[in-house]
């Protein structure tokens, strides 16, 4: 099945307002309207960038869509310094990252955090970018698949086919984000090969063929076509490269 590949931009904590509306100018200046045909464009600034960047973006002219890196799974209360759907949906998000591993590692959000996301997203008619991904260790010990497709049967427990099909899964492994160790194409290809058989397990062949997977992990224009020739490889969530307008739109071109 071909899949509408989609390459997002994880812009971590690394733009104030001004800078990430200037990253956001510079990549429209690049930006060619009829790529929207051919990829789905994501980014995810902070949150106080959200509304600033989605300003600056003229989704007729640069259909590129605004995600945050995070959301919290109650509706609204006594959640100090969190941010609800409500909020972002009310900015024009689309979606949110959820589960990466830097906030796993940093905030201690567990699987079971991940799944209240997802299910608070998908019910507010958003979608999910759900992260998982080994580290070293599991990696050195050959489990990283089990360990992996845990993290996927996690994410989506008690979410809808129907749900689940507007959500994507970034396959990042520890390992190879931020560290210029990316994963080689058979190593990410076998994991996302896995991720979309755990799909098929918990939500037929057909759903899973059409979710997209994506690979994150120090994903660059160097190695971009070798990863995205993988059957199973479905775009990327891109840090680092996403930092520059010129870079990030190379991998966007990539997929085109
Ligand atoms: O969420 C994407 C990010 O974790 C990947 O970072 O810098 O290795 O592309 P980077």
């Amino acid at each position: 099945m071909a899949r509408k590949p989609m390459m997002a931009g994880n812009w971590k904590m690394n733009n104030t307002i001004s800078e990430a509306v200037v990253l956001t100018q510079e990549i429209s200046n690049h930006f060619e309207k009829d790529w929207g045909d051919s990829v789905d464009v994501v980014v995810c600034p902070p949150f106080v960038d959200l509304k600033p960047a989605k300003t600056v973006i003229d989704f007729d002219k640069m259909p590129i869509a605004v995600a945050s890196q995070n959301v919290y799974f109650e509706l609204k209360g006594a959640f100090t310094g969190e941010t609800s759907v409500a909020m972002i949906r009310e900015i024009g998000c689309a979606g949110s990252i959820v589960g990466h591993s830097e906030r796993r590692e940093y905030f201690g959000e567990t699987n079971e955090d991940v799944n209240k996301k997802v299910k608070a997203l998908v019910a507010a008619d958003l979608y999910a970018i759900v992260c998982v991904g080994e580290s070293l260790a599991v990696r050195e010990s050959g489990e990283m698949i089990d360990f992996v497709c845990a993290q996927v049967r996690a994410a989506f427990a008690g979410v809808s086919v129907e749900d689940a099909t507007t959500c994507v899964v970034a396959y990042e492994p520890i390992w190879a984000i931020g560290t210029g160790r990316t994963a080689t194409p058979e190593q990410a290809e076998e994991v996302c090969a896995a991720i979309r058989a755990t799909l098929a397990e918990m939500y037929g062949e057909e759903a899973a063929e059409a979710m997209r997977v994506l690979y994150g992990g120090s994903m660059n224009p160097g190695n971009v076509e070798a990863l995205l020739a993988m059957p199973n490889i479905d775009g990327g969530l891109i840090g680092g490269a996403a930092l520059k307008a010129a870079s990030f739109i190379q991998l966007v071109e990539a997929c085109l």
